[in-house]
């Protein structure tokens, strides 16, 4: 059985002061629980770069993770505005989010690039949560899956299938993202399935180790009709995990 990963990406919002409030408040409600949670799941977040060292001292022997919402494929040089794995690493960093939709669209992100740091990640022990997913156009297109398996194959590209199950999907519709309006668990599962089914055929039965998940305007109120599908190993989340209450609710999905 694959693991639940619960992410939070906390994008450019909250000061220094502010993600270390939300974390302590949040290693309040969910280290409680923390052998229940660890049982299934893990639970991680990301907060703004220059956040990572006030949330890592703040997260400290917590149950919960740390990731980092980007980085540079190299390890140092003339990047000016970059941050690099060993830098990440050195605050306790384990996973990190690469080619979320907003680094593709906004920044000029280009598969070849991601996959750089996807190889790097890798590289350095992180896990890397590679994220795939259609714009509102080519979904309406019937693109989906096309778009889909081209980022993710792209993505993927010279990953070892030894350590392909080190990897996390997160399929993000952009769609979705900010908007309230949420793939449901269907439309998500069918795309999903697919990704699997591409994992098959890259690597085979490591693909099933592989966890996929969702993100989208998820909330408390449909994390769980999400999560109970199978095909679905977790979410990452946005806005639902800038406060406590509903972040932890998310990440206890499942328990009575
Ligand atoms: P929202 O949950 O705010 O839609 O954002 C999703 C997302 O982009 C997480 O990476």
């Amino acid at each position: 059985m694959r693991r639940l990963l619960i992410a939070g990406n906390w994008k450019m919002n909250l000061t220094a002061a502010e993600s270390q409030a939300l974390a302590g408040a949040l290693r309040k409600d969910l280290d409680r629980d923390a052998a229940r949670l660890g049982r299934d799941r893990d639970v991680m977040v990301a907060p703004p770069a220059v956040n990572i060292p006030a949330v890592a001292r703040e997260l400290y022997g917590s149950s919960i993770g740390l990731g980092a919402q980007n980085m540079h494929f190299e390890d140092r040089g003339a990047f000016t505005g970059e941050v690099s794995a060993p830098m990440l690493k050195e605050f306790g960093v384990v996973y990190v989010i690469l080619g979320h939709s907003e680094r593709r669209h906004i920044f000029g992100e280009r598969d070849e690039f991601i996959n750089r740091k996807v190889l790097t990640a890798l590289r350095h022990g992180m896990t890397p949560i590679l994220c795939v997913g259609e714009t509102g156009s080519e979904h309406d297109r019937g693109e989906t899956s096309t778009v889909v398996l081209r980022q993710l194959q792209r993505g993927l590209d010279q990953v070892p299938e030894g350590e392909l199950a080190r990897v996390a999907i997160a399929y993000e519709p952009v769609w979705a993202i900010g908007t309230g309006r949420n793939a449901t668990p269907g439309e998500a599962g069918i795309v999903h399935g697919a990704i699997r089914e591409a994992l098959r055929d890259r690597s085979g039965a490591v693909a099933d180790q592989v966890r996929i998940l969702y993100g989208g305007s998820v909330t408390a109120d449909n994390v769980d009709s999400l999560v109970g599908h199978p095909d679905i190993d977790g979410v990452l989340v946005g806005g639902a995990s800038l406060k406590a209450e509903s972040f932890a609710r998310i990440a206890r999905t499942g328990i009575a």
